[in-house]
């Protein structure tokens, strides 16, 4: 199957990352949001992380203007998946939200279009099964910054056929990604091990065991992380980082329990760099 049309459903921290990433490819995309704000915060991302580029001569102009050209934002769900080869789903990570999206979706896209789903950990073999293709749908997990990091984590479901994975793989490698196929699990394979090391480093900080700076100073230092494990969850999203958690204390048991510091700060709406403040304040 040839991708020409890709449509993104989400528009915030990972969907604009995989707009952009499609797009310099040279696939056609639609952004899709459920707000003007929110599709235009996306694309006035895309816009920042280009001029950037050109700016730094990593990109010409012309080049930049036709990777923006490529991608059109839009509030429709019809209009953003008609046509489209593969819609990308990088909506909340409520199961319920994301199953009625694709309700919606199975109306609506042709019957060779794929699903494609950025979740961070849930199932898919749940989510596929309330499609009317569950042989077409397949997790494709990225990482943040989407355009820097090279990794795409691919998720088979219990009914993915082999020519979607197949597709998605070849997909995945277009985009200038280094593809890992992975079984379903809970968190799959590197949100199991990522998520439980941030959670700790959150209990760390909760117990008054060092203060946030050295937590991050020492994994840095210590480990040769790129950032400490709460930079980096501010970088993520700290409600991202407890759903990822929660789905895994719910299937896994006490190991993964949630810090109880991490729920306070998402209780305060503390949620990272995407709300000025996190464990760190960017304001
Ligand atoms: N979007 C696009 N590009 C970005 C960016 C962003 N948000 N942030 C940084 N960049 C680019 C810069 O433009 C620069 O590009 P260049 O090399 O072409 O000049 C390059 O990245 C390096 O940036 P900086 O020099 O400004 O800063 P750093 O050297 O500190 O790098 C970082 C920033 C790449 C984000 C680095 O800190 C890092 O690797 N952090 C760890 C990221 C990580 O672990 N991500 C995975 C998170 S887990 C996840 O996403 C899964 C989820 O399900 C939980």
């Amino acid at each position: 199957m040839d991708i020409k049309k890709v449509c993104v459903v989400g528009a915030g921290l990972m969907g604009n990352g995989i707009a952009q990433v499609c797009a310099q490819a040279g696939y056609e995309v639609t952004l899709r949001d459920i707000e003007q704000r929110f599709v235009d915060k996306g694309m006035a991302t895309i816009r920042k992380n280009l001029e950037r580029a050109v700016k730094k001569g990593k990109m010409v102009q012309a080049d930049m203007d036709a990777v923006l050209d490529r991608i059109t934002p839009t509030l429709e769900l019809k209009e953003a998946a008609a046509g489209a080869d593969v819609v990308v789903e990088v909506i909340i990570e409520v199961m319920d939200v994301k199953k009625a999206l694709y309700e919606e979706l199975s109306g609506i896209v042709s019957a060779d279009c794929l699903f494609f789903t950025n979740t961070s950990g849930l199932s898919i073999t749940e989510l596929a099964a309330v499609t009317d293709r569950p042989e077409k749908f397949i997790g494709t997990h990225f990482f943040n910054p989407v355009p820097v990091m090279k990794l795409l984590e691919i998720i088979r479901g219990y009914q993915t056929s082999d020519d979607t994975l197949a597709v998605a793989r070849q997909w995945g490698e277009s985009l200038g990604k280094e593809v890992i196929i992975v079984e379903e699990a809970p968190a799959f394979a590197v949100n199991r091990i990522l998520c439980p090391m941030i959670n700790e480093a959150f209990l760390v900080l909760g117990e008054g065991v060092a203060s946030a700076e050295d937590i991050d100073k020492g994994m840095v230092l210590g480990c040769n992380h790129p950032i400490g494990p709460l930079a980096l969850a501010d970088l993520v999203g700290l409600d991202t980082m407890l759903h990822v958690m929660k789905g895994l204390h719910e299937e896994m048991g006490d190991k993964y329990m949630p810090a109880p510091y991490l729920k306070k700060l998402v209780r305060a709406g503390r949620l990272g760099r995407k709300t000025g403040k996190g464990v760190y304040d960017y304001t």
